[in-house]
């Protein structure tokens, strides 16, 4: 046995830190104008709960707001009245080279948000546009992680919707089970945090996936930072990434801290209001990737 010991400095997060790029990110966001909880399709929605559209509107405006100052670009479509979910853009379209695979909502209430968008990519020079004849509620339910698709099913997306999606938008589609009702959309148990071809990293709670889906999660990414029952109850996981900067609401301090370990950058949104209707950044945010 040798008795020399090599010392070396701790890598510490700003060691670390160098190693991770952000690249900057088109997003396209909806402002919640006619936002309120009006009717109950996920654990988090309570009706007879107060909400106000005018809070929901400042809070909004500030993650806008954050993504622009980290050097993002931010598209705006336009809110429909009696359509009170439409703030939740990611979950009208999934975008992976420059294709779209459009939006079919598993709930009556949200089916009218899906044209919107449609039209919206139409207009704005897509012309690779297909919408779903499965049940598919886009990045809600689906995350690019750089080389595969990831994709949730159990509560919203059809399991149908991930070959239809792996067909369209000619990606490796992985499907992973969720099992927790307040974990209905993959977005909630999952962020992916470097999406690098190379380098993809990803952060999610366990408990949220079945047995077989936490093993394929371990087999794809073995240095996954594995997020807690708090990091997740507040929404922790719903944070949007440019492989950098981490945008996060308030209450995750703890995930936060264990991403800046990691050599990630976290800042704080206030998404309270929002989180009354079961969203945060990541559900207020469609990545429109080319
Ligand atoms: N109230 C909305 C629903 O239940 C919230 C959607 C949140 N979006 C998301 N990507 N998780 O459909």
């Amino acid at each position: 046995m040798s008795s020399a010991v090599e010392v070396r400095p701790a890598a510490g997060a700003s060691a670390l830190a160098a190693a991770r790029t952000p690249t900057t990110r088109r997003y396209l966001m909806c402002a919640p104008k006619f936002f309120t909880v009006e009717y109950a399709i996920n654990p988090w929605m309570d009706p007879s709960e107060p909400v106000s559209t005018e809070r929901a509107l400042e809070q909004w405006g500030e993650l806008k707001r954050t993504y622009e100052s980290l050097g993002h670009v931010v598209e705006e479509i336009e809110p429909q009245p009696g359509l009170p979910d439409m703030v939740f853009a990611a979950n009208s379209g999934t975008v992976v080279h420059g294709r779209v695979l459009g939006a079919r909502f598993r709930a009556a209430e949200r089916a009218g948000e899906a044209e919107f968008y449609r039209r919206w990519f139409l207009e704005h020079g897509y012309r690779d546009v297909v919408m779903p004849s499965n049940i598919n509620e886009a990045e809600g339910d689906f995350a690019w992680s750089g080389r595969v698709l990831l994709a949730g099913t159990g509560f919203r997306t059809d399991p149908g919707a991930h070959a239809e999606a792996q067909e369209i938008l000619g990606v490796p589609v992985v499907s992973l089970k969720l099992v927790d009702p307040r974990y209905y959309h993959l977005d909630t148990a999952l962020t992916v945090l470097d999406d690098s071809r190379d380098n993809p990293l990803v952060t999610y709670y366990p408990d949220a996936f079945s047995p077989g889906s936490q093993r394929v999660l371990e087999l794809l990414f073995p240095d996954a930072v594995l997020a807690t029952e708090a990091d997740a109850a507040c929404l922790g996981l719903n944070g949007v990434s440019d492989g950098y900067n981490v945008v996060l609401p308030t209450e995750a301090t703890a995930l936060g801290t264990a991403l800046e370990a990691r050599g990630f950058r976290a800042h704080y949104v206030d998404i309270s209001e929002l989180r009354k209707s079961g969203g945060g950044p990541k559900c207020c945010t469609m990545e429109l990737r080319a």
